[in-house]
């Protein structure tokens, strides 16, 4: 089986796309490389827009995932306009050209962050949605337009994922337990703006395993799936990522509580994606952290530009920025 993997050399896809190598299926990566590429070489890849691709392009394929887009709320507040555009448009334009060419299953990297605030009620799929914010209004609107082409031989799957922790090639210190590890690794210290909201988390290994259980899904399964290892505060994040730090290096870490409101609070049920699909995660906050320590030596500081989505696209969009107010002058 050939898959396209479309945005496949950000921080899920340099896991995600071993692990599909690795279970025998042909892979293809089609990315723009924002953050470089840390793929293994055996992976080809297009340095490519997405939007550029046309159905021929699709034809040699039987699957496609889609992970690209603006990955966070950081992102699509500097870049409303484009958030919109690369969240809501690109997803469904890429099902609807994938359709046309005769691909079977479209799957979709939705994010739980479509549940906006909610109540400290557990969400499963057919909860409401309350996400009044630029990141989670498009990741819904890119989700609806995936999932409303689904017909007879054209499966579409949405994966709503909690917030993706642990270790990746392709390194982002942006994510809330990655985050944390940072604070307590280079400071010694753990500040928390609010304890008491929840996150649904889950480890990209963990994520990566859902993703390679909706390509090997039964042909008749399509909808949406919340995939999470766990509900969590954030307080007791912070005391579990300081716990196994202290574990690690010996040395004392303190958690600083500020209490700051926070627009998204919510807890999912992930039993669908369980019963339906078999995904069964095993990494925890503990686990996360190990692998994290695992590869420490392998990051260098963790405060560069590069393990930060904002910095390194607030950087991209200036060159861009210039390269086109200095154009008509070369002229
Ligand atoms: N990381 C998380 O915690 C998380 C949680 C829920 C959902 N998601 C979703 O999962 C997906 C992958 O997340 P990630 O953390 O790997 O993101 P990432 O930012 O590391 O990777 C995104 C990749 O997409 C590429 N890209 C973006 N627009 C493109 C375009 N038009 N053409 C070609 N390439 C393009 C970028 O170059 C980058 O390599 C995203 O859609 C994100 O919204 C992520």
């Amino acid at each position: 089986m050939r898959i396209l993997v479309a945005g496949g050399a950000g921080y899920i896809g340099s896991v995600l796309t071993p692990l599909l190598q690795e279970h025998g299926y042909q892979v293809d990566v089609v990315d723009l490389l924002w953050f470089g590429n840390h793929l293994p070489d055996s992976i080809p890849i297009q340095k490519r827009d997405l939007f550029t691709l046309d159905a021929p392009d699709f034809e040699k394929y039987n699957q496609v995932i889609f992970l690209a887009g603006l990955s966070n709320d950081p992102m699509a507040e500097y870049d409303p306009a484009m958030n919109f555009v690369q969240n809501g448009a690109l997803p469904p334009y890429l099902a609807f050209r994938a359709r046309q060419a005769g691909v079977q299953r479209f799957i979709y990297a939705s994010s739980c962050s479509i549940y906006g605030y909610t109540e400290n009620e557990l969400y499963n799929e057919d909860a409401p949605l309350s996400c009044a914010y630029p990141y989670g209004i498009s990741k819904l609107v890119g989700e609806r337009g995936v999932l409303q082409q689904q017909e007879s031989g054209f499966s579409t799957i949405a994966l709503r994922q909690g917030t993706v922790n642990g270790h990746s090639p392709r390194m982002r210190f942006d994510l809330i337990v990655n985050t944390m590890y940072k604070a307590a690794m280079t400071e010694g210290r753990i500040i928390v703006n609010n304890p008491a909201i929840w996150r649904p988390l889950v480890d990209v290994r963990d994520t990566a395993g859902a993703f390679l259980r909706a390509v090997q899904a039964d042909n008749d399964v399509s909808g949406v799936f919340n995939i999470a290892y766990d509900n969590f505060t954030v307080g007791q994040v912070a005391d579990l990522v300081k716990d196994a730090v202290e574990t690690h290096t010996g040395k004392k870490v303190l958690v600083e509580v500020r209490n700051q409101a926070d627009c998204r609070n919510y807890k999912v049920d992930c039993s669908r994606a369980r019963n339906r699909l078999g995904f069964q995660p095993q990494y925890d906050v503990r686990a996360m952290v190990a692998n994290l320590y695992a590869h420490h030596a392998s990051y260098g500081d963790l405060t560069y530009e590069k393990f930060y989505n904002i910095l390194v696209f607030k950087q991209l969009l200036e060159r861009q920025s210039n390269a086109s107010t200095k154009a008509p002058c070369a002229g």
